[in-house]
């Protein structure tokens, strides 16, 4: 996956230590491509994990990350952003997406990779927890594991075996784009699907994504991209 120009520079076994299922990186790239990330702006990594995705944003674009997850801790988390040099650029918080701690207003931009579906297919999500704390006009930009289209007759054909329930929170660039454009919140600036999906998916460490990806024989799953401006 040549076109990954910032992503190839990283050190394979640093991002298989760290990843959570596939490399976030690549939808990372993919996505800040899309963003206008300038120097200094504060940017909230919204379940950011073991906070590959906060040190990869402080090093590339020279933002401050305010990385923030659940399920990881915030102390392992900072001893990787030490490790990487960056504990003046990324800050490890332990935080609920329903509880941010942050000020109305504080964040220049929000991204969110692998991790949005989790909690932002509720239809109050944006609208009461995250839109305010972003500036007017700032970008929230989310990727997403999805759906080509939307489900008509139930789990797709052929993944029969390997869908789990969390898996029913995947849906299509137009889902999403429908969701976050009604509320009137926010101007969607683009969705779309990521190119080479498939192969992205399977660089997760679990085989069960491996297998999944076979399975997929109608081609249903894909990550799903997701730019929006704060009105
Ligand atoms: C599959 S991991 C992806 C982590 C990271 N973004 C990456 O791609 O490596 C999903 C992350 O979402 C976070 N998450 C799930 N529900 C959350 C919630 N309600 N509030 C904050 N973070 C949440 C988890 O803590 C977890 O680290």
């Amino acid at each position: 996956m040549d076109r990954f120009k910032r992503v190839n520079n990283y050190d394979q076994k640093w991002i298989d230590e760290n990843r959570m299922g596939p490399n976030p990186l690549y939808g990372l790239e993919d996505l800040t491509n899309q963003m206008d990330l300038k120097e200094g702006m504060r940017v909230l990594d919204l379940g950011c994990g073991k906070a590959m995705t906060s040190i990869f944003l402080a090093k590339e674009f020279g933002v401050e990350v305010w990385a923030t997850d659940l399920w990881i801790d915030q102390t392992e988390n900072w001893e990787r952003i030490k490790e990487a040099g960056v504990e003046d650029k990324v800050f490890p918080i332990k935080g609920e997406a329903h509880q941010l701690p942050y000020a109305e207003g504080f964040f220049d931009a929000v991204v969110s990779i692998d991790a949005y579906h989790y909690f932002g297919t509720n239809e109050l999500y944006l609208p009461w927890y995250l839109h305010k704390l972003v500036k007017p006009g700032g970008e929230i930009g989310i990727v997403v594991p999805g759906l080509t289209r939307e489900l008509k007759g139930g789990i797709p054909k052929g993944v029969e075996e390997y869908w789990a329930n969390d898996m029913f929170t995947f849906h299509s660039g137009e889902w999403w784009k429908n969701h976050w454009s009604k509320t009137g919140l926010v101007e969607v600036q683009l969705v779309r699907d990521i190119e080479d999906s498939k192969e992205i998916w399977k660089t997760s460490q679990f085989e069960i994504d491996e297998k999944l990806m076979e399975a997929d024989v109608e081609d249903c799953l894909t990550f799903v991209m997701v730019l929006a401006n704060k009105r």
